[in-house]
């Protein structure tokens, strides 16, 4: 018995009568050397490029902001941040239950109080809203760390992070002196950390010191260390009803074109005391990302700030671009620069993600 022929392979057309120009070209592409390293065999299938990743998200490293409102039952939608919503204490503490059964490793609270004044009162009153609402998360006993922004612009009615001056300017040292009552309220309340984001001189080492002597040594302190006065805060001063009502913030947050400057606010806040440091915003920072974890020993953590979500969110929402691929991708970035924490306003969605993909492997 014969065996079947073999088929034949396809073969190329011939060449028809080569002209000069071609055969110049044969001859120079026999000329390429062939590659010596092969970088593309690590990326051959799904299961090489998972083993050889380098960086892998994990719920335990994301943090999500919760803005909290008086009220009961309230969960009210933000335009600006497609997903978030203004909660009542309530309703911020089963979106806490909600986010701690999905593993995601932290919460930051942002306060909308009833009044608001010269000074921020409803920052360090002992029934403020954040000090209710992390009363009221406390009590949940709940597998994740409970952080408190500590910051003036969403209580004065200026919107400004501190009393102002006559000439108009924000009095730091009366800030630093009210920032650390609302740090020692916010703890009292029962926050694991507090996270003091006013850019004020001086702020880690007022906290700290007015922490320990209320005898919360604890308490631990992630200073918004380098914080640029960035046009990426948009949404969140609409869901927070912070926006300065006269000038800027240029006066005490950081210029975004200063990078060694960066690094002096970083050595200041460690020096004075600062238990971990955040860089903010994120994504247009990765460079100061990376200059926090190469200098420092302490924790680094980023925030992807509302505007860096609203984009992705708004792009997505109009079939612009893979929402959930973007969004995983910038998380990534950050991490990939050096972030071991990552505060986001889609820790919740990118925590089920997670599990989605686990469980398809
Ligand atoms: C408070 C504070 C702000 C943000 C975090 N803490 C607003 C600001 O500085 O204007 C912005 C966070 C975000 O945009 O998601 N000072």
């Amino acid at each position: 018995m014969t065996a079947p022929a073999a088929p034949r392979a396809a073969r190329p057309a011939e060449p028809r009568a080569a002209s000069p120009i071609a055969i110049e070209a044969a001859a120079a592409a026999a000329r390429v050397p062939v590659p010596r390293d092969r970088p593309r065999r690590l990326r051959r299938t799904a299961a090489m490029r998972a083993l050889v990743r380098e960086t892998r998200l994990d719920p335990s490293m994301l943090v999500a902001p919760l803005f909290v409102r008086p009220g009961q039952g309230i969960r009210e939608p933000i335009g600006s941040l497609p997903g978030v919503s203004r909660l009542s204490p309530d309703e911020a503490a089963a979106e806490a239950q909600r986010l701690a059964s999905l593993g995601v490793g932290g919460i930051i609270l942002f306060g909308l109080p009833s009044e608001k004044d010269p000074v921020g009162t409803g920052a360090w009153i002992e029934d403020g809203i954040v000090q209710e609402a992390t009363r009221r998360i406390r009590s949940l006993d709940l597998a994740t760390v409970l952080i408190a922004d500590t910051c003036l612009c969403e209580y004065t009615d200026h919107g400004h992070c501190g009393p102002i001056m006559a000439d108009g300017s924000v009095d730091n040292d009366a800030a630093i002196e009210r920032l650390a009552m609302a740090a020692v309220s916010q703890a009292r309340a029962g926050a694991d950390i507090v996270a003091p984001s006013a850019m004020m001189d001086g702020q880690v080492a007022a906290i700290r010191h007015a922490l320990d002597v209320a005898g919360l040594q604890d308490t631990a302190i992630m200073a918004y260390a380098s914080k640029t006065a960035s046009g990426f805060y948009g949404p969140f001063r609409e869901a927070a009803d912070s926006a300065p009502q006269f000038g800027d913030r240029r006066g005490y947050q950081m210029d975004p074109a200063n990078g060694i400057e960066a690094l002096r606010e970083m050595r200041l806040d460690v020096e004075e005391g600062a238990d971990l440091l955040l860089v903010k915003p994120a994504l247009p920072c990765l460079d100061l990302i990376a200059a926090a974890r190469a200098g420092f020993d302490v924790p680094v953590a980023a925030y992807q700030v509302s505007g860096e979500y609203a984009m992705i969110a708004a792009a997505a929402e109009r079939g612009w671009i893979d929402g959930r691929r973007v969004m995983t991708e910038a998380v990534t970035s950050i991490v990939r620069a050096g972030a071991g924490i990552v505060l986001t306003y889609a820790a919740g969605d990118l925590a089920g993600w997670i599990a989605e993909e686990r469980d398809r492997s």
